[in-house]
């Protein structure tokens, strides 16, 4: 497959990448998924974990793994980023960790940066890394992370924008989660893998992210159970190894096409993906008429029956994803009849709602409620991605409207998704990509 470099930043410059997409193609044939970047970005950060290198297969090419690459080599780390030949190999070297930080600079762009607060803790015995900050969709804090810290013995100071932990050595304790949190049980599981004695973790979360990284984790020498569900227990052991590991499939690049065939009525193969993880949205899809075939590691979809509306609320696995939200909101549109969807996980996440109304959609956002009224036409329009998932629902709905569609910053999708508009115009889609090199402000 023939990757194009992700087009980021020109010394001094932003690349600001527009998409000109024009609708009315119904798209046809097979569609491939990568590797999950949500489950790469904290197996990268396990390789803090070891002095020997991790392999990881299956690693996506998008912003976020390079911001990542440049996270870890700031730290002293090596590692050598192996696209297009050998399965996307990557190999992460951290012998010689000479400055465990985490700078604003790069914590800003990705607030999964925070994934090297536990490992190295754990490894360093201290560790400084920015604080996230505000971010578009809502308030996002971290103080999870840090309680979960504290009970492992960690002491923790916030200074100018900073975390800063440190501790001899972690010790094993019990962590109740008050909330659900993604990156927050990756971070701790991390950091007890390496605690002196047994930790044990509760409400923790159940995404598939989670247990793959427990499995990884496990490969280099971990005693980890019950990764997946919502008790884990970590025995802490006092090294770990290097290990060669291949990274999930991306549930949320498969979801999209998913939703991206049926929006067109298209005939769509989406193949490399695990149906085992994408079921609370084929059950919604099925309620909207939309019929989906999974097989062994693929989904076939066929948008061939009017789409009908269906509500849906957003929750933490194995509910549906609030990283999908945005995407079934421009499929909503299409759909006959008027489908509520709620958004349980982040407030303000709604942004793209804005941008379907100027294409014709009919949205009504009330608190974390969305009302959307179908089915409308759509036509092309000028629009502006405003975060990675709200710009693939852009997209889809692009796919669909009447005419040309242009959307500006995709530099927001870049962050997420691998080669978007190469592997939908393989399926029939009209997309093309016009860059426009800025000067920085
Ligand atoms: C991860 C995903 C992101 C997804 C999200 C929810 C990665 C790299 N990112 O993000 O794509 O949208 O899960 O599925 O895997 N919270 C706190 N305190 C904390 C941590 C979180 O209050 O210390 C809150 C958040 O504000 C949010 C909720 O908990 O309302 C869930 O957030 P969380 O699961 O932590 O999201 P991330 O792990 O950042």
């Amino acid at each position: 497959m023939g990757l194009a470099p992700v087009r980021v930043e020109v010394e001094n410059h932003l690349a600001m990448d527009k998409f000109v997409i024009r609708g009315g193609n119904p798209l046809l044939g097979t569609i491939h998924v990568s590797g999950a970047k949500n489950a790469a970005l904290p197996a990268m950060a396990a390789a803090l974990l070891t002095e020997e290198p991790v392999i990881l297969e299956s690693i996506p090419q998008v912003r976020d793994i390079e911001t990542t690459r440049k996270l870890l080599a700031a730290m002293g780390a090596e590692v050598e980023l192996g696209y297009g030949r050998a399965q996307h190999r990557t190999t992460i070297s951290c012998r010689n960790l000479a400055s465990p930080e985490a700078s604003y600079e790069l914590v800003k762009t990705m607030r999964a940066s925070t994934l090297v607060l536990g490992p190295l803790v754990a490894r360093c015995g201290t560790a400084r890394v920015s604080l996230p900050g505000g971010c578009a969709i809502g308030a996002r804090p971290i103080d999870l992370h840090i309680k979960g810290l504290e009970r492992l013995g960690a002491t923790i100071r916030q200074e100018h924008g900073y975390v800063e932990a440190s501790a001899k050595r972690l010790k094993g304790a019990e962590i109740i989660f008050d909330k659900i949190t993604v990156t927050g049980t990756e971070d701790l599981l991390m950091a007890a893998a390496l605690a002196d004695g047994e930790t044990v973790m509760q409400n923790c979360a159940r995404e598939p992210e989670v247990a793959d990284l427990a499995d990884l984790l496990n490969k280099m020498g971990a005693q980890i159970e019950g990764a997946g569900t919502s008790t884990i227990r970590i025995k802490g052991v006092a090294k770990l190894h290097g290990a060669k590991h291949r990274i999930i499939p991306d549930r949320i690049e498969a979801a999209t096409f998913i939703i991206a065939g049926a929006l067109t009525g298209g005939d769509l193969n989406v193949s490399g993906c695990e149906p085992a993880h994408l079921g609370a949205l084929l059950q919604t899809l099925e309620a909207t008429g939309v019929k989906t075939k999974p097989g062994k590691q693929s989904v076939r979809v066929m948008g061939d029956n009017p789409l009908k509306a269906a509500d849906m609320v957003t929750e933490e696995y194995p509910g549906f994803p609030t990283d999908v939200q945005a995407q079934y909101m421009a499929l909503a549109t299409q759909a006959e009849g008027t489908s509520v969807i709620t958004e349980n996980i982040f407030e303000n996440r709604f942004m793209h709602a804005q941008e379907l109304l100027r294409m014709g959609a009919n949205i009504k956002i009330e608190g974390s409620r969305a009302i959307v009224r179908g089915k409308t036409p759509l036509s092309g329009a000028a629009v502006q991605a405003s975060d990675l998932r709200a710009s693939a629902s852009l997209v889809l709905a692009a796919l669909v409207a009447e005419g040309e569609t242009i959307i500006d910053r995709v530099y927001h999708i870049d962050r997420g998704y691998e080669n978007i508009e190469e592997k939908l115009r393989g399926v029939g889609a009209q997309i093309r990509r016009i860059g426009e090199i800025l000067p920085k402000r």
